[in-house]
């Protein structure tokens, strides 16, 4: 059974339809990527997995249960989690206050002392900054801090939209890092990026997303390979 099964999901904005009969699987310590340019509807797909939008057809499981008529609370509580896209932290609030708050899910709150060391362990830098308003830090560690938000609610899918946006290559390196460790861990992992080619090395598979539709998936080796991709995406 695949850890999220999306079957032929249509939606969006009210009368606006973004997904077209979208389908699309991740499986128990897979990675997967989901790219496609501006407006391909990729965050649209992930409010709707997360329970912010629901789908107008179509199914969404979790591990075999039916969850695109549950709420969002219900969603995180079966373990999908995302980074939202922009980070959305609370800025006037220090790192580790923002870091509780991921905690505050009820499959999450009792280990919430272990959770904030295995956080601060995968982000040294963030260990000496816990006290820092989160709106004072760099670009790059509020991403850091957005990242381990949602590892405090213990995901067992770990869902990320665009965690590398604006952020320079360096730092872009170092979050690329964390994640291969977080995955050798055993984490399942669904990400949206525009960093078709370093997104695509890492992921055991891929979806390429154009107006609403999947319209390529393979694994990422056979993706980096297609010629529409090269074309499209990597400007080859
Ligand atoms: N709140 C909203 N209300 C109405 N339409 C929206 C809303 N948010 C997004 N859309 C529209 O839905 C379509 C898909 O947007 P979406 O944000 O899912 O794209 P995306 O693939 O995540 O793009 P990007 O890479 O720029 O983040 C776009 O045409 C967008 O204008
Ligand atoms: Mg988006």
């Amino acid at each position: 059974m695949p850890m999220l099964e999306v079957r032929a999901v249509q939606g969006g904005y009210g009368d606006i339809t973004v997904l077209k009969e979208v389908s699309l699987e991740v499986e128990e310590r897979e990675v997967v990527a989901l790219v496609g340019a501006n407006g391909a509807g990729k965050s649209t797909l992930l409010r709707t997995v997360s329970g912010l939008l629901r789908p107008t057809a179509g199914e969404i499981r979790l591990r075999g249960e039916r969850i695109d008529q549950a709420p969002p609370h219900r969603v995180v509580e079966l373990g999908f989690v995302q980074v939202p896209e922009g980070k959305q932290l609370f800025q006037q609030m220090t790192v580790e206050e923002n870091l509780l708050v991921g905690s505050l899910c009820p499959r999450a709150r009792g280990a919430r002392q272990r959770s904030l060391e295995e956080v601060y362990s995968l982000f040294g830098e963030l260990a000496d900054k816990r006290r820092r308003q989160a709106g004072s830090l760099s670009g790059g560690e509020q991403q850091m801090v957005a990242v381990g938000r949602a590892l405090m609610a213990r995901p067992t899918i770990l869902a990320m939209d665009e965690p590398s946006l604006g952020l320079a290559p360096v730092v872009v390196d170092r979050l690329f890092a964390v994640l291969q460790t977080i995955r050798d861990r055993g984490m399942t992992i669904l990400r949206i990026e525009q960093n078709v080619q370093q997104t695509l090395e890492m992921a055991d598979r891929g979806y390429v997303m154009e107006n609403g539709h999947i319209v390529l998936t393979g694994s990422g080796p056979e993706l980096l390979a297609n010629e529409h991709l090269k074309t499209h995406y990597l400007g080859l």
